[in-house]
């Protein structure tokens, strides 16, 4: 008989290697790396399995439509639109996040919802206790929502109790680190467990029929811990993100096998949990103040969604010649880009200063539509001239300084128009593409072909341009 295979999995990023190492090669962690006994092989390979005369599998072609999955809505609209619609009976959820994030109160919540919907809704805690999460149920208000509330760890005790649920909905396992199996010798929280444990409660929510919501950690890198196996594991992989500082939250769909990934749902922690954000935009606009300079307004895109958001740069001298570029929310590479263009292209000099840039609110923008908005407020910053205050900016710039075009460039200009905006500065359209834009009657198109072009925009401040074009729809 084959002797049980020894590896070493590395439980940040999840890579297995044959020999133990104190640095995983994979992810470059420091004492990471865990024994892992893997079941034996298969006696006698597949040779041996075609002896024993396994039933044959029926194959299909690919024509013949299936229905869409059914769903259960939560009734938290930004949730069910993260979800792609509600969710999806015998799929598997995972809800990954920052500790203290809000990813049990957002579980808690949705579940409580659920069960005043007429659902079954199992909790289990590993990580609280019954009247630590009472406590929070009082806080939220949800006292009287029906759920079926417990703390534990051990799953053979947790899938036996499952089963007294055959009409359970939804089952939530906060997290699923803390939970352990007695089949497997190593401690709760290792690869190993983590993969066993969810492996075993996967299968039941395949037999039994319910939505498995497992909340999991994430390491400082922002990765799910441990598992990244388990990524490839369940049905939908969410982030619950934010910074703690600010009081929105972001749900973003980062796998989905019913739906889209690129959806987003906002939420703002309020002492009585968390509420939803229907106008995003208005929550990250609502400190800005007008009149000061190096701030713009970037008209930017999560997922489908439209958000306006502010994006802040402060200059500050530094005549020692080693200058510091610091970013919050947008890539450092794509500013020191920016800085580049603006010097070579239009003579802007910011070699003798700091750099601070900072995206209001606590967002993350990742689009390079944003570089329009960048530089506005780069070249605002450095000649003292606030923006337009009633102009958003949207654009990609290339090395050149050209302006290139950007998706979904009328969905930007729909939400400026909502929010009262008057002026969008946007890359110039060519014949061909974007020429047949439809512009919000309130608002008019300020194109942009060159870098050049911007700093005459962000100069006539807000005072109308020469350039400006009023469009119709
Ligand atoms: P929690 O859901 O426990 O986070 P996680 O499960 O991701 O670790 O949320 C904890 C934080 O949320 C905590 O710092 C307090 C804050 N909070 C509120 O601000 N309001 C509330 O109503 C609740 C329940 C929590
Ligand atoms: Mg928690």
């Amino acid at each position: 008989m084959a002797k049980p295979v020894k590896t070493y999995a590395c439980s940040a990023c999840g890579a297995v290697f044959p020999k133990w190492a104190g640095r995983c090669e994979a992810c470059g962690e420091w004492n990471t790396l865990e024994e892992q006994v893997l079941p034996k092989a298969l006696p006698g390979g597949i040779k041996e399995g075609a002896r024993r005369g396994g039933s044959k599998i029926e194959f299909v072609g690919l024509e013949g439509v299936s229905p869409p999955p059914p769903r259960v809505p939560t009734t938290i609209a930004e949730f069910d639109r993260v979800l792609g619609g509600g969710l999806v009976p015998a799929s598997v959820v995972l809800v990954g996040g920052d500790p203290g994030i809000g990813k049990s109160t957002l579980l808690l919540q949705a579940g409580a919802a659920l069960g005043r919907a007429g659902k079954r809704v199992v909790y289990i805690s590993g990580e609280e206790s019954i009247d630590q999460i009472r406590m929070r149920g009082a806080r939220l208000g949800l006292t009287h929502s029906p759920m079926d509330l417990a703390a534990a760890t051990q799953l053979g005790d947790i899938l036996a109790s499952l089963a007294q649920f055959p009409d359970a909905a939804l089952v939530v396992i906060d997290s699923i680190q803390t939970m352990w199996t007695e089949g497997v010798d190593s401690a709760p929280g290792s690869v190993t467990q983590v993969r066993a444990a969810a492996f075993e409660l996967i299968r039941a929510a395949k037999t039994q029929g319910f939505a498995l919501m497992l909340v999991g950690h994430v390491t400082k890198e922002g990765n799910l811990a441990g598992p990244r196996v388990l990524e490839h594991m369940v049905d939908v992989v969410l982030h619950f993100e934010g910074d703690r500082g600010h009081q929105f939250r972001i749900l973003r769909g980062v796998k989905n096998r019913f739906g889209a990934t690129d959806e987003i749902g906002v939420f703002e922690m309020t002492g009585r949990g968390l509420a939803e954000v229907l106008n995003p935009s208005a929550l990250f606009l609502a400190e800005r103040r007008g009149n000061v300079s190096g701030s713009a307004v970037f008209a930017g895109l999560e997922g489908s969604r439209p958000v306006l958001v502010e994006l802040q740069v402060l200059l500050a001298p530094n005549p020692g010649g080693s200058p510091r570029r610091s970013v919050i929310g947008w890539d450092s590479g794509r500013l020191s880009m920016l800085l580049a263009v603006l010097e070579t292209r239009c003579g802007l000099k910011l070699a003798m200063n700091d750099v601070y840039l900072n995206v209001a609110g606590g967002l993350r923008v990742t689009e390079p539509a944003a570089d329009l908005a960048v530089a506005a407020a780069l070249i605002s910053a450095a000649s003292d001239v606030p923006t337009d205050p009633e102009m958003v900016f949207f654009g990609e710039i290339g090395l050149s300084g050209e302006l290139r075009q950007v998706a979904q460039a009328e969905l930007r200009l729909k939400e400026a128009a909502k929010l009262g905006f008057a002026r969008a500065a946007s890359p110039k359209r060519v014949a061909g593409g974007t020429a047949r834009l439809s512009v919000p009657k309130t608002l008019s198109l300020v194109e942009i072909g060159h870098l050049t072009d911007l700093v005459g925009v962000v100069a006539s401040g807000a005072k109308p341009g020469g350039k400006k074009k009023e469009e119709g729809e």
